[in-house]
């Protein structure tokens, strides 16, 4: 059987079970993930499930913030990524999420957290996205995570995720965190903040950042 296969599905082959053995050897499980924030840990604990343990930057014993100083998602989940690693000399993980508005021109993007200011508050970061879009019909908008896995000898890995939706005229809801009370995924009448959390992971961006990243894992 192994003869009858073409060299590139050997070599297929060959990086299936090296990601199998990644799983085995480094991970064990155990996933670290580069952040403090506790909504994002719980969400990727309940999408990966109970087989996995997901330890965060206060689990580690590290408390500082992590300054995120680049201009891109996939830029700042690397930094991020790299300052765990050198720390643990560990595989581990770390995610990135903007929300990209169309007529803001991808606003607030990489600038998310801190929209409104160093303080990093969703109320006033919600109050400025709406009140730059007081007034304008075109409300698509859409959220994008970025995961950067560093595995064990250092070598990176990344992993987007995309949820489409628009933003609404007013906050609804009360769930979730961040912008979800003013975002409504695409499909749905509801806005993040109104939906149950395995309604948020099925469809939202780090749900789908976090399923491609798993099935990179275990293919
Ligand atoms: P960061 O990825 O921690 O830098 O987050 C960027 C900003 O987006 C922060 O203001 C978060 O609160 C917000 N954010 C991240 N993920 C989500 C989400 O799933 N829903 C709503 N807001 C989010």
């Amino acid at each position: 059987y192994e003869s009858a296969l073409s060299p590139r599905e050997r070599i297929k082959k060959t990086e299936s079970i090296f990601r199998r053995i990644l799983i085995l050897q480094c991970c064990m499980r155990q996933l670290q993930v580069a952040t403090g924030n506790a909504h994002k840990l719980s969400e990727i604990r309940s999408l990966l499930g109970p087989e996995w343990e997901v330890v965060g930057l206060s689990d580690l014993g590290i408390e500082e913030d992590i300054p995120e100083t680049e201009n891109t998602l996939e830029g700042n989940a690397l930094l991020k990524a790299r300052y765990l690693y050198e720390r643990t000399g560990q595989a581990v993980c770390a995610e990135d999420t903007g929300l990209e508005i169309r007529a803001l021109g991808g606003e607030p993007g990489v600038r998310s957290a801190r929209y409104a200011g160093d303080a990093r508050r969703s109320d006033a970061n919600m109050d400025l996205v709406l009140s730059r879009m007081r007034g304008i019909s075109d409300r698509s908008a859409r959220f994008r995570t970025v995961i950067a896995f560093l595995d064990d000898s250092g070598r990176s890995h990344l992993f987007e995720g995309v949820c489409e939706g628009s933003i609404r005229e007013q906050r609804a809801g009360t769930g979730g965190f961040g912008y979800d009370p003013i975002f409504q995924p695409e499909g749905y009448t509801q806005t993040f903040a109104e939906l149950s959390t395995d309604q948020k992971n099925a469809i939202s961006h780090r749900g789908r950042a976090v399923r491609a990243f798993i099935d990179f894992l275990i293919v």
